[in-house]
């Protein structure tokens, strides 16, 4: 069902999609420019159509991918050192992608608190939306369910409302963030937080190199095809004839920059056409197309991100190797 942006109100879940508000044409030049300039890049927002989104879930179960797991223990076991009391909150996650991590934190409130909690998961995938927020309802009867498909670096105002709030952002999405980036994100989602309001940010931390490069370059393979699958979302969203075969999965660690990059390689010469801006890009043997960047931090990162943000930084929860750190910041005025 779909009455203009809200697709679905039922059974205590409402999911709305303010992804209609951002033009087509605005979409496609995105893309377009990113993939016509010096360094032709693509923004890693486009790796999540259904697709995308199923193999990213496989991705969090590989071996390699220590992320996920180590960023789920934490949350496990944070539940009350969050939070003494979650009447009242509205409980908003970013980037939300499946249900599993804020399943573990909220089975950390008791059920007379749970009656009045929110939950809103925010996330540019429709079909990551659509499953998670029916599955969390089925596992939470009692809990109030609302599903944003929405760009976060775009429509950064898709959190402002009057409640007491906990904005989580796990996963280590910061990371994919430049520098200029980051400062504007956080800064946006400070203004829209009010006294007392919370943030819990995921941040995957610098270790050995090689740690870091397997869990990008997994065994099975399924990271390179998380990879060149952003050429299947392309030539949806641009009509555009990219042949993902065309090109390998490169994912490396930039020990200058902190950070894993993420590029796709093409294996010869090749003509692109575009069909809905009617142009064509010639891409040249071993030209790269930078898809995504991963940064690395320490615990000094972490604090200053905050405090750049006018956010108090009140703890650091981190695993037993120190490879994985939840912040929870406050805003305090
Ligand atoms: C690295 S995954 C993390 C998913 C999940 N939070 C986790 O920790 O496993 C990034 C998530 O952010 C979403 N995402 C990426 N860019 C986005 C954007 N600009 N606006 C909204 N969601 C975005 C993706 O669809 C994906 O679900």
């Amino acid at each position: 069902m779909e009455i203009d942006n809200i697709v679905v109100k039922n059974r205590g879940i409402t999911i709305i999609n303010r992804l209609k508000d951002i033009s087509n044409k605005t979409i496609i030049n995105e893309i377009y420019n990113g993939l016509n300039s010096k360094r032709r890049y693509i923004s890693p927002k486009f790796f999540y159509d259904k697709r995308g989104s199923e193999l990213f879930e496989k991705i969090t179960e590989l071996d390699e991918y220590y992320p996920t797991r180590t960023e789920k223990s934490i949350i496990s076991s944070i539940g009350n050192k969050i939070c003494n009391n979650y009447s009242g909150i509205n409980i908003i996650e970013l980037g939300s992608g499946d249900h599993t991590k804020i399943e573990l934190l909220i089975k950390q409130i008791s059920p007379e608190q749970l009656r009045k909690v929110e939950y809103t998961a925010v996330d540019i995938s429709e079909s990551a939306i659509k499953k998670s927020v029916s599955t969390l309802k089925k596992v939470f009867s009692q809990l109030k369910v609302t599903g944003i498909i929405a760009d976060f670096i775009n429509q950064p105002d898709i959190i402002t409302n009057n409640k007491q709030k906990i904005i989580c952002f796990f996963g280590s999405t910061i990371g994919n963030f430049t520098e200029r980036e980051r400062i504007r994100f956080m800064n946006n989602l400070s203004s829209q937080m009010r006294k007392g309001d919370k943030l819990l940010l995921g941040f995957d931390m610098i270790k050995e190199h090689n740690i870091i490069e397997k869990a990008y370059n997994d065994d099975k393979m399924v990271t390179a095809e998380f990879s060149r699958n952003v050429l299947n979302v392309v030539n949806n969203i641009t009509g555009s004839n990219f042949n993902p075969k065309e090109f390998e999965h490169n994912a490396f660690y930039n020990a200058k920059k902190e950070r894993i990059e993420m590029h796709l390689k093409a294996r010869k010469d090749m003509l692109i056409d575009i069909e809905s801006v009617k142009e064509s890009i010639y891409i040249k043997k071993d030209e790269t197309i930078h898809t995504e960047n991963s940064h690395k931090f320490n615990s000094e990162h972490i604090k200053s991100i905050g405090h750049q943000a006018g956010l108090s930084t009140t703890d650091i929860f981190t695993d037993k190797k120190g490879w994985f750190s939840i912040a929870l910041y406050k805003k305090h005025t």
